[in-house]
């Protein structure tokens, strides 16, 4: 397993072109098991969580071609229609197989996803509004098995906002008899370039990115080609690193609006920051305002950006408050923080976090994607040599991220352990 090591502090300085978003790209390659004939979906990043769920398509028969950074996909030939627990419990978003299968193959047999290291994230609302579509949904050893032999659009109103439930049910409904409608749908970006994906091969979605998506069904899906948009939390996570350590950075291929309420929060506690249509120029010198920060369902505050902003939080003069609304168990990073110097203080879904001079450098253990992320951050601005070992956590979601630190002036290294 291999370990990160960065020696700080450090000013970052120069240009970043972001990747390709992992959390479009993941439903979009699952919505090429609907379409018949080839798929080409470009701008994918070169990830472990992509390269998981090309394993599991493949699994179920999907030729898949990948040249450099465009995936062909093919669908036509699918045979299995069963997502084994070792695919999906290596990544829960495998479970957004579901939804494509049972539409346009009548049968899917999903490993249940296990919870995960944020919290238990349950599926509820995925099977709950696919049998409101009219599937019989069976559990069996751990399995959740939909069949249909025809879904029916209907209206299904989300308990709660969920992003690949969102985009689970969006990827149903397209093959439907009749009308769907979504309401208190997720309004991510994400699920918008899923839907704008799903258009191009044929489909009739109206409203994504607002809280009522309709769908109207139609007989079938022609494969088309897709550029997947970029991503705004790796983004947002070079942003807060720059705000965090100090540095004068311009950060291409982005779209500034899909931060807003970050850079907002950033621009009021002192960060200098402009933007154009595509880059967003960040520069701080370190003096950061104390901040009152709770994530929220896009357009609020990201969840997958809280780490990254605690940290930064460490840094700010008085004493700032993060609250994590979104999953019951999104505090892991807090240990390694504290062993880093950091003085937090939680108290259930929230954390007070005292701004203190420095952190020092010190071994530690990245737990999940984010809080990987994270630690990347308090490396780069702590007093001396850091650690992280577990990085496998960070390549599942970050193409390459210590190579554009080290490009922005990091003294940053991955060592094979
Ligand atoms: C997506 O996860 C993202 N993953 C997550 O990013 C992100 O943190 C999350 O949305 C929230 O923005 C992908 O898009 C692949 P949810 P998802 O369903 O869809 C509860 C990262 O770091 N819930 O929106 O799984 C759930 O427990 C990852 O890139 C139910 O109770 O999240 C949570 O509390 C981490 N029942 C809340 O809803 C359900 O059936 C929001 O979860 C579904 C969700």
């Amino acid at each position: 397993m291999d370990k990160i090591v960065i020696w700080g502090p450090n000013r970052l300085e120069g240009q970043v072109s972001m990747s390709g978003a992992k959390n479009a790209a993941l439903p979009v390659l699952a919505s090429a098991l609907l379409a018949s004939g080839p798929c080409d979906i470009s701008n994918v990043p070169r990830l472990k969580d992509i390269e998981t769920i090309l394993s599991l398509l493949s699994h179920l028969g999907v030729q898949v071609d990948r040249k450099s950074d465009l995936i062909r996909l093919n669908s036509d030939s699918v045979r299995c229609l069963e997502a084994p627990y070792d695919l999906v419990n290596t990544m829960r978003a495998s479970v957004l197989v579901l939804g494509p299968l049972v539409a346009r193959f009548k049968k899917a047999k999903v490993s249940l996803p296990g919870g995960c290291a944020i919290g238990e994230r349950p599926i509820n609302l995925h099977l709950d509004a696919l049998e409101k579509l009219g599937a019989k949904i069976t559990l069996d050893k751990g399995y959740v098995i939909a069949e249909a032999e025809e879904l029916k659009g209907a209206k299904i109103c989300f308990d709660t906002s969920t992003v690949t439930g969102t985009e689970n049910i969006m990827m149903a409904a397209v093959l439907a008899r009749g009308v769907t409608v979504l309401e208190n749908a997720a309004k991510e970006p994400e699920v918008i370039d899923l839907a704008n994906a799903l258009n191009k091969m044929g489909a009739f979605i109206t409203g994504a990115g607002t809280d009522t998506i309709t769908i109207e069904g139609v007989r079938e899906l022609k494969g088309t080609s897709h550029s997947v948009m970029q991503d705004r939390i790796e983004a947002g996570t070079l942003l807060l690193a720059v705000a965090a350590t100090g540095g004068k950075v311009e950060i291409q291929n982005c779209d500034p609006h899909h931060l807003d309420v970050v850079i907002e929060k950033l621009l009021s506690s002192g960060v200098k920051i402009s933007t154009t249509k595509n880059s967003i120029f960040v520069e701080s010198d370190g003096a950061i305002q104390k901040m009152h920060v709770q994530t929220q369902p896009y357009p609020g505050f990201p969840t997958d950006l809280q780490a990254q902003m605690m940290v930064l939080m460490t840094q700010a003069q008085g004493t700032s408050l993060m609250t994590e609304s979104i999953f019951e168990n999104r505090f892991n990073h807090v240990a390694e923080l504290r062993r880093m110097g950091a003085h937090i203080m939680i108290d259930g879904r929230s954390a007070m976090i005292e701004g203190v001079k420095t952190l020092s450098g010190a071994p530690v253990m990245a737990t999940d994607l984010r809080a990987s992320a994270c630690l990347v951050i308090a490396g780069l601005l702590a007093q001396g040599k850091t650690e992280i070992s577990r990085v496998y956590h960070l390549d599942r979601g970050y193409e390459q991220l210590d190579q554009k630190l080290e490009k922005l002036g990091a003294r940053i290294e991955r060592r094979a352990s």
